[in-house]
């Protein structure tokens, strides 16, 4: 049999050069997000009673996850339940109004109110933006409390840094790889959302993909196989097989089966579907795009030019892989 013309190194290359997010870049990020943190550790020291508790650096720079496209970073603000006000409509204006008084050295109208569930801090021309999402606290153990989605509004109960310590237990169990195959993994989303704006599929659904197959032993070294794997697992499964993971609660907490079109569950919440609100027409197109990108890259496997080669995996990693 010929041997394939595109192998782990080309794709490992890749990820390299084009789909990873610097590291230089991204200790800047982690910086940036540090002197806010430290801002408002110093606002709080200073001003008992203040309503915000403490912030935690959430999205993928914290994860070791990020992508070079990044445009965007994420930070949960722990508020004071009793503080924040009770119409819906009046959290964001109250908790950039909030992080105003902790930046007395930031401009006014860097806190952008214009999204419905966050804060946006602009830093045009010093850095990246920060999305400021609350997670409204009453002291629960384990940092759990109520983080106000991104996107939707939606309230779910669970805790950012036991998010971090479940990734950072995959990330240890597999250094380098298990990064690396979620970041080439969210890279293929982007393509697909690029072709596609109704295209679904969250970072936190395939780093939990990823982790659940990792956990059953899989192996992801060899990273045009684990890119395969993972995709056939999706085609195969059809995403109808329920994934949880029993590291802060056992199976017997989850629920019965739900009716929603793909179940994921929070490892940290049993009764957080993070895919609740994925449809089933969602689904389908997961479904069949990983189909697309398995086929390609088993036709590329036995493809005779590399130029074919190529071909079929630009259908995976888009038209800036060139083998
Ligand atoms: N449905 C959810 N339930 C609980 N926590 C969530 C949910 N969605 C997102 N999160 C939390 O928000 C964090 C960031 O979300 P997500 O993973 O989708 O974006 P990201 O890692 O910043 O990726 P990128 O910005 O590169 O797309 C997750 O690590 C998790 O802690
Ligand atoms: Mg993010």
């Amino acid at each position: 049999m010929a041997i394939p013309l595109i192998t782990h190194p080309d794709i490992a290359a890749f990820a390299q050069a084009r789909v990873n997010l610097p590291s230089d870049r991204a200790k800047e990020c982690r910086e940036q997000v540090n002197r806010l943190r430290e801002r408002l550790e110093t606002h709080i020291a200073e001003n008992p009673g203040f309503a915000l508790v403490k912030m935690l650096h959430a999205g993928s720079v914290a994860k070791g996850t990020g992508l070079r496209t990044l445009n965007d970073l994420d930070v949960a603000v722990y508020v004071k339940k009793e503080a924040v006000p009770i119409r819906d409509q009046d959290l964001v204006p109250w908790l950039a109004a909030r992080l105003r008084e902790a930046n007395p050295n930031l401009k006014p109208e860097q806190f952008d109110e214009s999204q419905p569930h966050c804060v946006k801090i602009s830093f045009r021309g010093s850095g990246l933006d920060v999305d400021v999402v609350p997670v409204l606290y009453e002291g629960a153990p384990n940092d759990l409390g109520y983080l106000i989605d991104k996107d939707t509004g939606t309230r779910l109960l669970t805790s950012i840094p036991r998010h971090l310590e479940f990734i950072r237990k995959r990330k240890k169990a597999r250094p380098d790889h298990f990064a690396q195959v979620v970041r080439l993994v969210k890279w293929w989303a982007d393509q697909r959302k690029a072709a596609n704006p109704n295209f679904k599929c969250k970072s936190f659904l395939i780093e939990l993909v990823i982790a659940y197959l990792a956990d059953r032993g899989h192996d992801l070294s060899d990273y045009r196989h684990a890119l395969e794997m993972i995709f056939s697992y999706i085609v195969k499964s059809g995403l109808e097989e329920r994934i949880a993971f029993s590291d802060y609660y056992p199976a017997s907490k989850l629920p019965a089966p739900t009716r929603s079109a793909i179940e994921v569950f929070d490892p940290v919440n049993p009764a957080n579907n993070i895919a609740e609100k994925y449809s089933f027409f969602d689904r389908d197109a997961l479904v069949r795009a990983a189909e697309e990108a398995a086929d390609a890259i088993s036709e590329a496997h036995y493809a005779t030019t590399k130029a074919r080669a190529v071909e079929c995996w630009q259908i995976v990693l888009g038209l800036s892989f060139r083998g």
